[in-house]
């Protein structure tokens, strides 16, 4: 049983790495008020100098440091899927389009995430400010009139907010990715919708491929029928315990790759709903951020979910002085 508590730990620490990431990616818009700022000032006080300025570095400043974390883990699980799960799951017999499938998806992603990189999330500059201002109204509540940038000292177009990151005004703005090191705006919040989708599916077509070809395995080497001695010298059943504890001493790395999969599909999958929901209600995360801050609800924006849609997918209608 100790091999089920280890496990159980495992999954622990993995649970935790994961939400310290998803706070720190998120935290220039959704930071979790002040119950989180004291316990960053409170880490920052106990780190040492070298730490803080590397932390600093990461999330303060643009900096390509996620983006090849991004592509080292990318890299790593499909390294492992290839040369561990692939060869075995033909072999067995699961369709080989599904065990091709997930390359094809990890280049849609692929492709979304370069587009999240490099495209221009929608910056305010001293040529499209007069026309940024006359797209959106400004609603008195949550954006005033008249308010200039105290730092670009270019005119505020509603629903921008001024990126610290970036160092623009940043048009209909929604958060600073850290992953892809560029702010999320009015021009690349489509790609970005695409990118959480298309990282979401193909994390879980990897997790399904791997499943089933655990559970053939399973099945193939009835291993849930196989009888064992056990340190009494009895003879005993295999227990569910008893084979995942084998499977996990059989493929230690592919177990963890399908607790890492599981795990981003959870919250990777929970947050792309959100913002996928948040689209087509006409919000950004800005504004539902600053909404629950003021405890206001500015709805009513929404004019139905397709000409929402349309708004995010096809934003140069709105700006064709721009193309
Ligand atoms: C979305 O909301 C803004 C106000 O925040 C409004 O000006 C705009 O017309 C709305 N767009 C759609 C497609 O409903
Ligand atoms: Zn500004
Ligand atoms: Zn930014």
């Amino acid at each position: 049983m100790d091999f089920l508590w280890l496990f159980i730990c495992y999954l622990i620490f993995l649970i935790l790495g994961v939400s310290t990431f998803c706070f720190f990616s998120g935290r220039s818009t959704r930071g979790l008020d002040v119950a989180l700022c004291r316990a960053e000032q409170v880490i920052s006080r106990l780190s040492p100098f070298w730490l803080q300025r590397c932390i600093g570095r990461c999330f303060h400043t643009r900096s390509g440091a996620f983006v090849v974390l991004h592509l080292v883990l990318d890299s790593l699980v499909f390294a492992e899927y290839t040369w561990e799960v692939l060869d075995y799951s033909l072999e067995l017999e699961i369709n080989w389009i599904l065990v091709f499938l997930p390359y094809v998806l990890i280049s849609v992603n692929l492709y979304y995430f370069y587009k999240c990189c490099t495209s221009d999330p929608g910056k305010v500059t001293k040529q499209n400010e007069e026309l940024y201002t006359r797209v959106y109204e400004y609603d008195e509540i949550l954006f005033h009139h008249s308010n200039k940038c105290a730092t670009c000292h270019l005119l505020k177009p509603a629903r921008s907010k001024h990126c610290g990151v970036c160092g623009n005004c940043i048009q209909r703005f929604d958060h600073h990715c850290v992953w892809v090191n560029n702010c999320i705006g009015a021009l690349n919040i489509r790609h970005f919708l695409l990118y959480l989708l298309s990282l979401t599916v193909t994390a879980a077509c990897l997790a399904a491929v791997i499943t089933a070809f655990l559970l053939q395995v399973v099945l193939l080497s009835h291993m849930m029928t196989a009888a064992y001695v056990d340190s009494r010298g009895q003879q005993e059943i295999a227990s569910l315990a008893y084979v995942i504890q084998h499977l996990f001493l059989t493929f230690p790395r592919i177990i963890f790759t399908l607790g890492f999969l599981f795990l981003l599909i959870f919250f990777l999958g929970g947050y792309t709903c959100f913002l996928w929901y948040l689209s087509i209600t006409n919000r950004t995360t800005n504004e539902w951020y600053k909404a629950w801050r003021v405890s206001a609800s500015p709805r009513g924006y929404s004019r139905g979910i397709l000409s929402n849609l349309k708004e995010i997918f096809q934003p140069y209608t709105r700006y064709q002085k721009e193309r």
